[in-house]
Order: structure tokens, then C-alpha cells, then sequence
């Protein structure tokens, strides 16, 4: 088994993006700007915004965490998004979801101007994932595409299976990988809990992508001797021994799945700093389209 370090390949991504933006800063081109939006006060949200608003410091990015208590409007986010729409400094403009219940996460996403959504998640963005155009595509999925690519494990032709069909993770997953381009092509199954029998359908993947969103989910019997297996799965389980009072663990059980599996990335370390680059990737990319380089 070999281990996929996330942690290291995010730190070099994260490099090199940083030899850019000096080389543009040298240059007098323009330098990119990230904009993120966090409301209320989720502790895993604040972690996760934290971790964003470090690495555009660190790259030396234009950056700006936007904080508003839980009981902003609508209408008022929705004004807050417009004025970075029309705002040139930020090329990247991202809402940090969940959102509270009063506001309707998709009439926030569809606000955002497509060529600044850095999340992937405007529908225009979508679409164009899907058909195979160019596109902002979503962060993790991106970042399990570069995992693969950088540790050279093939795709062409091999059965990836992704358990989980959310928005933000499954279904771009499905459709970054199922695209007849070089670092995809695979044949692409996605399952999901109403599956009549899961773990048959798991014992086919080469390349498993667990994105279920519960610890612990995928056991040993569930993948095939030598596949390659992807844990998103960020869960806090409670744990009285950690100072924090819980730990995190994906939705692998990492112990067992490790014995059989020929690649595996681990959790904390592993696809979440690869969210991360990307992230720090998509927004010099909408830096470059935005400034029709
Ligand atoms: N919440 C959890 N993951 C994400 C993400 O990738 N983007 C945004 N905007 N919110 C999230």
C-alpha cells in the first residue's frame, strides 16, 4: 500500500502557484484576488474559511474574508456577492456554505458572476463541466483528479466508482472523470445509498471515491484487492481523549481498507488541502480569463 499524500502535493501545488504570482508580480500583470464570504458562526465553516484566507496570504494573493452574523438578509448577502461581482481587485468570489436556513443557498450561487464562481457551483459552470468545455471546476473533485494524476495512477479505461451524489463532490466528480480528456476517461459508476446491494457494486471500482459524509462507511469488504481508494470524508467523531473533544476520520475505515488497497490517501492530510489548491488554481485561472490573458 501507498500512501497518497494530499498534505505534500497540495504544498507544492500551492509552491508553484506562488512562483507564478511573483513571476506576474513582477511583470506588473495583475495579481489575483479572492473574496470569501462566511455567515454565522459553524466551527467547522470558520476552520475551513481559515484555511483558505492563509494560503492566499502565503501565496500573496489579494484576499478578504467577508464575516456576517447569522441574521444578515438575503437580500443583503445577495447585495454583498453584487458588489464583488463589480468589484475588479477579486477574480474569485466564494460563499462559504452551509448558509442559514433563511437563506436559499441556490439563489446565492446563481448570483455570483460565473467567470468569479472559483466553487464551480453556479449552473453555468456545471453545464460546461458536463459537456466538456472549459469551466471553473469544483475544488475537491479537481483535487482528486490531481492526486491521481501526480502519483501517475491511470484512469483510462478503469472503473471508478464514487459513493455519494452531492453537488459539490459525486456528481462533478462523475463528470471531471467521465470526459474522453487525457487524466479521465474512466468508466464512471456512481452509487449512493439506495443502492439494493452497495458493497457489489463497490467490489468492482480500481479507483474507489467515498464521499458519503459518514465515518467510517467503507469496510474492507467493500473494495476489491489493490484498488485505489479516495476518502473525502471529513467527520468529527467524539472522542472524550482529544483535547478538542472529537476526532476527525474519513469515510473509510482507514485500518482495514489500507491492508488491501494499492493507494489510499488518509484523513486529515489527505484530498482536504488538495480542496485547498485548487481553490488557489481556480482563482488564477478566473484570474487570467477575467483579464483575457
Ligand atoms: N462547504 C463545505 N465545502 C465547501 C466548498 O467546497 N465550498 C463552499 N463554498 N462551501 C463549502
Amino acid at each position: 500500500m501507498r500512501l497518497i499524500e494530499g498534505k505534500k502535493i497540495a504544498a507544492d501545488i500551492r509552491a508553484e502557484i506562488k512562483e507564478e504570482t511573483e513571476r506576474r508580480r513582477a511583470e506588473g500583470k495583475t495579481i489575483p484576488g479572492l473574496v470569501v464570504i462566511l455567515v454565522g458562526d459553524d466551527p467547522a465553516s470558520h476552520t475551513y474559511v481559515r484555511g483558505k484566507g492563509k494560503a492566499c496570504e502565503e501565496i500573496g494573493y489579494v484576499s478578504k474574508i467577508e464575516t456576517r452574523p447569522a441574521s444578515i438578509t438575503q437580500e443583503e448577502l445577495l447585495d454583498l456577492v453584487n458588489a464583488y461581482n463589480n468589484d475588479d481587485a477579486y477574480h474569485g468570489i466564494l460563499v462559504q456554505m452551509p448558509l442559514p436556513d433563511h437563506i436559499d443557498e441556490k439563489t446565492v450561487i446563481h448570483a455570483i458572476d460565473p467567470r468569479k464562481d472559483v466553487d464551480g457551483f453556479h449552473p453555468i459552470n456545471v453545464g460546461n463541466l458536463m459537456i466538456g468545455d472549459d469551466a471553473l471546476a469544483p475544488c475537491t473533485p479537481s483535487g482528486i483528479q490531481e492526486l491521481l494524476a501526480r502519483y501517475e495512477i491511470p484512469t483510462k479505461g478503469k472503473h471508478l466508482v464514487v459513493v455519494g451524489r452531492s453537488n459539490i463532490v459525486g456528481k462533478p466528480t462523475a463528470a471531471l472523470m467521465v470526459q474522453k480528456k487525457e487524466r479521465a476517461n474512466a468508466i464512471v459508476t456512481v452509487a449512493h445509498s439506495a443502492a439494493e446491494d452497495l458493497a457489489a457494486i463497490t467490489r468492482t471500482a480500481d479507483i474507489l471515491v467515498a464521499a458519503i459524509g459518514r465515518a467510517e462507511f467503507v469496510t474492507a469488504d467493500m473494495v476489491k484487492e489493490g484498488a485505489v481508494v479516495i476518502d473525502v470524508g471529513m467527520n468529527r467523531v467524539e472522542d472524550a481523549s482529544k483535547k478538542r473533544g472529537y476526532r476527525l476520520t474519513g469515510d473509510v475505515d482507514f485500518e482495514n481498507v489500507s491492508e488491501k488497497a494499492s493507494f489510499i490517501t488518509p484523513v486529515p492530510g489527505g484530498v482536504g488541502p488538495m480542496t485547498i489548491a485548487m481553490l488557489m488554481s481556480n482563482t488564477m485561472k478566473a484570474c487570467k480569463q477575467i483579464c483575457g490573458e
